[in-house]
């Protein structure tokens, strides 16, 4: 099955943020972690310029063996030389930013042409994050080329922040768009999800969910993720 066609069959569901795991203990907190109904992993790729922090490129996306799909959230500058390089490294979604370059439009029309190296079938899902302060008026000529939609609830750049109330009038607004354009395309939310408000998120439309301290807390990632899938869920 398709990588979209899982996200949307299993909507609401969520994409762990390995941003704080363990990296001493990265595999057997992995194991763990696979052991929940989880299908997603959320690699968050910082550059040192679009956010303060630097985080992993290529070779770490590609190094995480893992039967989840690889969601790789792009905080890049100028990613058009940059994102072939991570689908060559197993990405499955690759999401940039909006606000990362002036071809954003191309560089989504150039991911259309790549394969899914670890299935072609899976295909490939271009997401487009968009940052609190940016007008979601951006997204209108982008829509015919991407399969998913981010809204970052927080200033991207470290985890464990808290979430935008404002968030949830852009999620009501971009799922509207996301119903009048016709097309499957995939509503994400990523930021300061916490046990306390992710139940809320189900019933702001949203298909993707990430989750990264709040599952990577240093204690108990499978425990959490079944706490996080379940409140998200309302089971
Ligand atoms: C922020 C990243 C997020 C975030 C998730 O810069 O894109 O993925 O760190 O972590 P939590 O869930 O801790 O906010
Ligand atoms: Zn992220």
């Amino acid at each position: 099955m398709s990588v979209l066609d899982t996200l949307i069959e299993s909507s609401p569901t969520v994409s762990v943020g390995l941003l704080t795991a363990d990296l001493m203990n990265l595999g057997s907190e992995l194991e763990q972690l696979e052991q929940a109904p989880v299908d997603f992993l959320h690699f968050d790729v910082m550059d040192g310029c679009f956010t303060p922090m630097m985080t992993v490129g290529p070779p770490y996306v590609k190094g995480v063996k893992t039967r989840l799909f690889k969601d790789v959230h792009l905080m890049v500058q100028e990613p058009l030389e940059k994102v072939g390089a991570y689908v060559a490294a197993g990405a499955d979604i690759v999401t940039i930013h909006a606000e990362s370059c002036v071809h954003v439009h191309r560089v989504l029309q150039y991911l259309g042409q790549l394969e899914n190296v670890t299935d072609p079938s899976r295909g490939l899902v271009r997401g487009i994050a968009l940052n609190p302060g940016t007008p979601l008026s951006v997204l209108e000529p982008l829509l015919d080329e991407l399969e998913m939609v981010t809204l970052v609830a927080i200033n991207p750049g470290w985890g464990g922040q808290s979430f935008l109330e404002s968030t949830f009038d852009r999620l009501a607004e971009v799922r509207q768009m996301i119903e009048q354009s016709g097309r499957t395309i995939a509503l994400c939310v990523d930021g300061g999800i916490t046990r306390d408000n992710i139940a809320r998120m189900a019933g702001a439309g949203v298909d993707l969910v990430v989750t990264g301290s709040a599952v990577f807390d240093g204690k108990a990632p499978l425990a959490n993720a079944n706490y996080m899938l379940k409140a998200l869920r309302a089971e």
